[in-house]
């Protein structure tokens, strides 16, 4: 796990633009799974930036949310979908029919929409980088506390705290999901590597628990620690619990050197 500490949300946003721009200009056609949130809104901004002045083209990439809400209207704002659209999609090249999300309405069986994703990830050839953010609890994606290591994408209930965390998107007339469907842990997994971005004295806990252990379903996020090319983007609130901090500046200060002279992504 490479840790990376910015000065704050800004050079978090920046630096993982960066690398996703790397990841593109290295593919062009690169599988890329997206999260939602309010952390990845300014690398949305930058994205769409680095779009604009023609530093980048979406135009083959092909994308897989993490999470959609269960038997939701993709045009309700609150909506992953209505999200995606609306901070990143329409803004630049893309073509929509390459962006997923696992959807599941009431009248399909989420069993069988949960393995219909994993279809369409496995078919264009897996994802090559999947963005995370993590929640206060440690769960990535909806994979909430307690979930298996071994989870496919699914349909899951979400906890009290996830549900209150995510209240403040709701006006108060508006049914607020309980339930979402989202990749497993073992969908991440595969992925070839994952970027975790997270900002803010809110998720110091968390961060620390995901970097520092133990491995455990109590903090969904530490099983990265298995992961062979993880790197966790982070300002200096989410670092503020890590005891390691000055050993992660000195080995990122390596590992730059090094992809510098080798390239970023070897396992592409
Ligand atoms: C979003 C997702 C969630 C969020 C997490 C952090 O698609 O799957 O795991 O990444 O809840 O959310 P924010 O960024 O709003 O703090």
């Amino acid at each position: 796990m490479q840790v990376l500490i910015f000065d704050d949300k800004k050079a978090v946003a920046e630096n993982a633009a960066t690398l996703l721009q790397k990841l593109i200009l290295a593919k062009s056609n690169a599988n890329i799974g997206l999260a939602t949130g309010s952390t990845p809104i300014d690398l949305y901004k930058q994205l769409v930036s680095l779009y604009k002045n023609q530093q980048i083209s979406f135009a083959q990439v092909n994308t897989f949310n993490l999470d959609e809400y269960y038997d939701i209207d993709e045009n309700n704002s609150n909506s992953y979908r209505y999200f995606m659209n609306s901070q990143l999609f329409d803004h630049i090249d893309i073509d929509k029919n390459n962006t997923y999300l696992p959807t599941c309405n009431a009248k399909q069986d989420p069993r069988k929409q949960g393995e219909h994703f994993e279809q369409q990830i496995a078919a264009l050839g897996g994802l090559d980088l999947q963005l995370l953010g993590i929640g206060g609890n440690g769960h990535i994606g909806f994979n909430e506390p307690s979930s298996s290591f071994a989870s496919r994408t699914r349909i899951k209930s979400l906890t009290e705290q996830t549900v209150s965390d995510n209240s403040r998107m709701f006006s108060a007339d508006e049914q607020q999901p309980k339930m979402a469907m989202t990749m497993g842990i073992a969908t991440i997994m595969d992925a070839k590597y994952v970027l975790l971005i997270a900002t803010g004295k809110n998720k110091a806990q968390a961060v620390n628990a995901m970097v520092n252990g133990p491995l455990s379903a109590s903090c969904p996020a530490s099983i990265l620690q298995m992961h062979k090319n993880v790197i966790v983007m982070i300002d200096s609130d989410a670092a503020s619990l890590l005891a390691n901090k000055d050993y992660f500046t000195w080995v990122s200060q390596q590992n730059h050197t090094i992809n510098e002279i080798y390239g970023q992504f070897p396992d592409l």
